[in-house]
């Protein structure tokens, strides 16, 4: 059971995502229609020791493989790691059509991306997804990078991948945080693109939907969909790609706020997303706020971000690299599916779409 979405980078340049589940067939198949003979595989160490025959059955499709372990978490996406792969595809004496299969979630994803980029001046790149995140959003549209002491991100390329594989039986070994850090940004589509799915996920247990992988696939194939028109459209975000960042102004500080590593990335994006809903709101638009704020309790949201007050949240904006002199840039909706990019000039706005924000979770979540 599989589906495919084609993204369509220049006239003659292409890649497939392939979304499903048992899709061994499609991987081996692929790689022999690209006569790769030997790759380097670089997994996310839970990845490699939860998922070892997942692992084994896809270094067995090709006729030789070099295995590198990186260590899970945030804290590896940066130089020390990036360099520890380049040097490692160097010693092995990789060709031009060496890929690098990159098997983890969004941080084995950037980091061998970004090493996939630069060696030899770029050599092939899988994305094999294991994380509802990377399946939905980091490994589609070929940003690769690394953070730096300056801020997360700052360092990398774009950088397409020959193909995406995201099988969703590997998520079953997946914490259900990190499950429901995906639903953040399958909400946020469904806000910004396709309110189907806001409805289709009403009144849901999302932790129940890794039982029920027909519909779990169907949700992230809507959400692929997205994100690949999108992309395919605005490939070096110049214009609507700055869409897919809904939510993420507030998210962004939030995390900083609070720490990273104590929210989510995918509940700040969702705690986000209901400040920007009153942001437009005040802003003219006539959203009815309902749509989003009834997934509140099923993001199963820590509620330490009550704690934090405005005048820290909109520091910890002005911090990120989005800011412009003192105004704050926003994507903001007029409806559901139909985002704008506004400038804020006056924060006080900002403070009281945050006030607003958490009395109604609040109240949602009570
Ligand atoms: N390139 C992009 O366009 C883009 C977009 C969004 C996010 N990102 C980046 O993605 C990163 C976040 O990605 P993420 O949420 O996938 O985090 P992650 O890669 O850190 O994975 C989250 C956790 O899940 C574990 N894990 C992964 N797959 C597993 C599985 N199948 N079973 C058990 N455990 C598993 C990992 O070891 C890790 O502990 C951030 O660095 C972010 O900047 C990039």
């Amino acid at each position: 059971m599989s589906s495919k979405q084609i993204i369509r980078l220049t006239a003659s340049e292409s890649y497939t995502i392939f979304n499903g589940s048992s899709m061994l067939p499609e991987f081996q198949s692929f790689v022999d229609k690209n006569e790769y003979e030997d790759a380097i595989i670089v997994v996310d160490g839970n990845v490699y020791d939860l998922q070892k025959p997942f692992v084994k059955s896809l270094r067995d499709c090709f006729d030789k493989t070099e295995i590198l372990e990186i260590t899970p978490g945030e804290k590896s996406k940066n130089f020390k790691t990036y360099k520890k792969i380049v040097d490692f595809c160097l010693k092995q004496n990789v060709s031009r059509n060496t890929p690098i299969v990159a098997i983890g979630g969004g941080v084995v994803g950037d980091l061998a991306g970004f090493a996939a980029a630069t060696v030899l001046r770029g050599i092939p790149l899988i994305h094999v997804s294991t994380t509802l995140l990377a399946m939905v959003d980091s490994s589609i549209g070929g940003k690769t990078g690394i953070n730096h002491k300056a801020g997360k991100n700052l360092v990398g390329s774009f950088y397409q991948p020959t193909a995406v594989f995201s099988d969703l039986q590997v998520l079953e070994t997946l914490t259900e945080q990190e499950f429901l850090c995906g639903f953040g940004e399958i909400l946020k589509y469904g806000a910004i693109s396709d309110s189907v799915i806001l409805e289709i996920l009403k009144g849901r247990d999302f932790s129940e939907l890794r039982a029920n992988l027909t519909q779990l696939e169907s949700i992230v194939q809507r959400c692929i969909k997205i994100k690949a028109d999108i992309v395919t459209r605005d490939t070096r975000e110049s214009g609507e790609r700055a869409y897919l960042n809904f939510g993420h102004t507030f998210a962004h500080s939030i995390e900083k706020c609070l720490g990273y590593g104590t929210i989510s990335h995918g509940q700040a994006v969702y705690i986000g997303m209901v400040a920007a809903v009153f942001l437009s709101q005040q802003n003219g638009s006539q959203l009815n706020e309902n749509q989003l704020l009834e997934h509140a309790a099923q993001m199963k949201l820590p509620t330490d971000f009550f704690t934090i007050d405005s005048g820290d949240l909109i520091n910890g904006m002005q911090q990120d690299k989005k800011k412009k002199q003192g105004s704050l840039r926003f994507v903001l909706l007029q409806q559901y599916g139909r985002p704008y990019l506004k400038t804020i000039e006056d924060l006080s706005e900002v403070g009281e779409a945050w006030k607003t924000a958490k009395d109604k979770l609040k109240e949602n979540l009570e």
